[in-house]
Order: C-alpha cells, then structure tokens, then sequence
C-alpha cells in the first residue's frame, strides 16, 4: 500500500491583544467598509516586543505536544518556517529545541521565502518521511511570523502575528497530502521585501497582487497538469478546481482569498477544451462565481479575519479555521491549498481530509486560544508598536506560553509560564 504522509494535528498561538478593525479605520479617518467589506477584516493582532517569533513557536509548539500527547523522541526534525527570525545565524528552530527540552536527536532549521517559508518547511518533512530517510519518525513544522508594515501606512490595516505548529506524519489524521501533485511557480520580482536591519516591510501592494495572482496561476496549472493525469480531476461537467471540496489560500487579507479563487476560476475557464466557444469577458465574469466563492473558499476565512496577515502561517491558519468549523464533514474529501511567498514563489498542493479531523481540532481549540485574547484601544496598539524591538515589557507570561524577557549580551533570553 502507498505510505500516507501528511499533517496529524495542528496547534495554533496569537499574540495577547487584538485591535478592533474599526476602531483602526475611525483613527486613520478611514470609511470602516474599506477594512472590513475591501479587505475583508475584522480583527488584528498586536505582538508586542515580548511575543517575538520564537515566543510564538515555542508557543503553539508546547500545545501542539502536550495537547496531542507526542513522543518527542519519535520527532526527528523540527523545521521553522519565518521570514521575521531574530537572528541572521541562529535559527529559531534551535530557540524552540531549547525552550521546549527536545531531544538532541533531530535536525533543526529554519526555512526562509517570504510567506511561502512555511510551506517549504512542510514539504522538506512530508518528503523525508515519504522517502523513508525519516525511518518512521514524525516531524513538526512550525510557521511563525509577526507582519509589520508601520503606523498609517497602506499595509496596516493587513497586519498580525501569530504561529500554527504542525505535526507531520505517517498518520495524517487532518490531511493526507497527495504527494507527487504538488505544481509550483516561481519568479525573481520586487513586490514585498524587508531589507536586513529593518523590522517593517517594504511593499509595492498592488503590484504585489499581481504577482501573487501570476504565481498562483503557474503553480495550480502545474498541479492541474498532474491531477489531470492522476485522473483526481478531470475535465467533464465542473471545472477541475470545482472538483475540489475547498481551496485554502494564502491570506494577506481575506479579500485576497476571494480574487485567488476569481484568478484560479479564470485559469480553468480560459483552459477548458470548449473555451473558444465564450468570450473572454463572458469567462471573466463566471470567474468571479459568489457562489463558487461561498462554497469553496469563504468557510475558512474565520480565524484570519479576526488574526490578521500572519505570513507564513496564513495558510495554515485557514487549514485550520476550516478545520474546525468543517474538519467532521469533509473527512474523506480532497482539499486544495495555494501557497504564496512574495519574491516570489508558489505552490499550488492537495490532499484529503482525514477521519479524525475533528478530534485533533478538538485538541487545538482555537476558539479558546482566541477568546483569551485583550482587546486594546488604537492608542494602546500604537504605544506597543512604538516599543524597542530590544525592550520588552515585564509581563508574566500565561501557563504553556513563552515570551522575550531580555536580552543580554546579544544573547535572546525567553521566560516560560
Ligand atoms: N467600502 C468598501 N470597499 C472599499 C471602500 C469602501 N469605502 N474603499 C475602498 N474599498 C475597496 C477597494 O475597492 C479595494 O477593493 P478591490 O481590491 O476589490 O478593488 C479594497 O477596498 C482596497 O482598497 P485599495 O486598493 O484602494 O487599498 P490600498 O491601496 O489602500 O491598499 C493593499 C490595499 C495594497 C492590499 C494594502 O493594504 C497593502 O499594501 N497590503 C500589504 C501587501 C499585501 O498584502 N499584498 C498581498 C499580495 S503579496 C502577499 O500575499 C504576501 C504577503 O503576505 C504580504
């Protein structure tokens, strides 16, 4: 029989406080509908100095053991996919081996492309233990990111912070990933990047759109091509994509989701075998299809709407908001999930709902992670932002949860609650 690999159970960490979309919009002099019906947000997590992205890891790292019960000696790499790290050589991976006292026996490193970080970790694991070099044992791939763009910048009300921590296995309880699928698009473009030094972003957002729509239109026809032979889609009444119970997407802002899924509509209306037969502007429009958008796509927004951007985790913070509102009903179902990093890569994956989605959801109980979190005034969030990166507050950190307290002689040192 062929090895199933893929993602066992996931756990998820977000920054103490959040700040109320709207309240954003009334400060900057802001219409609220831009933010909240133009981006399609509603919360945003503030990280202050303290919530780094180790703190974040190491966070959703501890759930994701305690939580599901792991044989940390079982894990043999545990892999961090950022593009907000704290150190040009030390990897965050090793801050969270510490922190969490896991064994000396795993392989640990970081993995950086922008917001498609992440999803470069997950694959190294997913085809390390595919290939057998993993000889049985698990892996945990952690994706932490605080996105900053700065105070009363076009970026800002895209935001966030947080980590989803992911066991990857021989026993993908969540989803089991359809290896040998995956279609990836990659180009050298200036549309989002952060030069050494700086801690916010440099963008060029609507050509960072662009780019993003170019990359997803490569990467899904790529895995499109392999479906197609594989016969896990085919061209007959619905389009490929259609076949596909869902697709998550990377999410910068949740309106994002929407123009992906529009872009990759378009892909297979302009591919069809019949498409000679309509216009271009009749496809554009079925492209757009709200209720395609309403079926497939809408349901797994929830938890980046009240998040924010949290780059490399994005995407899995859909997997998981899909997860959890839907993880029992679509056991059994094919999924599709499109990565993008900015630079720019994508990579266009699916894979198939396990039976036990919704225990290991159960498990993560993100709406609980969620509802302890402090709602703070735009005040606040701007005097947070304002802090030193190298200053964190003086606050205890929660039970399981870590944070920065200083750092001393160039060295990171994190308190654990
Ligand atoms: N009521 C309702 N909607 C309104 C509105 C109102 N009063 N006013 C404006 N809108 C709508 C606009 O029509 C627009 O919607 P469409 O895109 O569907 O046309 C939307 O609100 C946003 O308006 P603008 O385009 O005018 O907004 P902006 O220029 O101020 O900034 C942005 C938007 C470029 C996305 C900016 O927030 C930004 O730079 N964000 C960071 C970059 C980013 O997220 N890029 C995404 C692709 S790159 C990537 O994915 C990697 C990554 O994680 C960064």
């Amino acid at each position: 029989m062929k090895k199933q690999v893929g993602i066992e159970a996931l756990a998820i960490a977000v920054p103490r406080r959040y700040v109320d979309i709207e309240d954003l919009a009334r400060a900057r002099g802001v219409d609220p509908a831009k933010y909240t019906a133009g981006l399609g947000a509603k919360e945003m997590a503030v990280a202050d100095p303290g919530e780094d992205s180790v703190s974040l890891a190491a966070t959703a790292a501890a759930r994701l053991i305690q939580r599901n019960g792991v044989d940390t000696s079982r894990v043999g790499m545990l892999v961090v996919g950022t593009e907000t790290g704290v150190d040009h050589a030390k990897p965050v991976a090793s801050h969270v081996q510490g922190l969490l006292k896991l064994p000396k026996t795993m392989r640990t490193y970081d993995t950086q492309h922008a917001c498609y970080g992440g999803t470069a970790g997950l694959m190294a694991a997913v085809e390390w233990i595919a290939s057998g070099a993993g000889a049985g044992r698990s892996a945990i791939v952690v994706c932490s990111d605080i996105a900053r763009y700065g105070l009363n910048t076009a970026g800002e009300p895209t935001q966030g912070g947080g980590a989803v921590a992911l066991l990857v296995s021989e026993q993908p309880d969540l989803l089991s990933l359809d290896i040998g699928l995956n279609g990836v698009c990659s180009m050298d473009v200036y549309d989002f990047w952060r030069p050494l030094g700086r801690r916010e972003a440099v963008v060029d957002g609507h050509y960072s759109i662009s780019c993003y729509l170019d990359a997803l239109s490569g990467a899904y026809r790529g895995w499109r091509e392999r479906a197609l032979e594989h016969e896990v889609v085919r061209w007959g009444d619905s389009l490929p994509g259609e076949q596909l119970a869902r697709i998550l997407y990377h999410v910068p802002f949740c309106k994002m989701a929407r123009k992906a899924h529009t872009q990759l509509r378009l892909c297979d209306l302009e591919d069809a075998p019949n498409a000679a037969a309509s216009t271009p502007a009749a496809r554009e429009e079925a492209a757009k299809s709200t209720a395609s958008y309403d079926a497939q796509v809408a349901s797994s927004l929830g938890l980046n709407a009240r998040i924010g951007n949290v780059y490399t985790a994005s995407l899995y913070l859909a997997l998981a908001g899909l997860m959890n509102g839907e993880g029992a009903a679509l056991a059994g179902k094919r999924i599709g999930l499109l990565s993008y990093g900015s630079g720019c890569a994508a990579e266009f994956y699916s894979g198939v709902v396990g039976e036990k989605a919704a225990q290991r959801m159960a498990q993560a109980d993100v709406e609980a992670v969620l509802a302890k979190r402090e709602r703070v005034t735009v005040e606040e969030y701007e005097r947070i932002m304002r802090l030193a990166s190298d200053a964190p507050e003086q606050l205890t950190p929660a039970p399981g949860e870590f944070r920065l307290s200083e750092i001393r002689d160039f060295r990171r040192i994190y308190a654990a609650g």
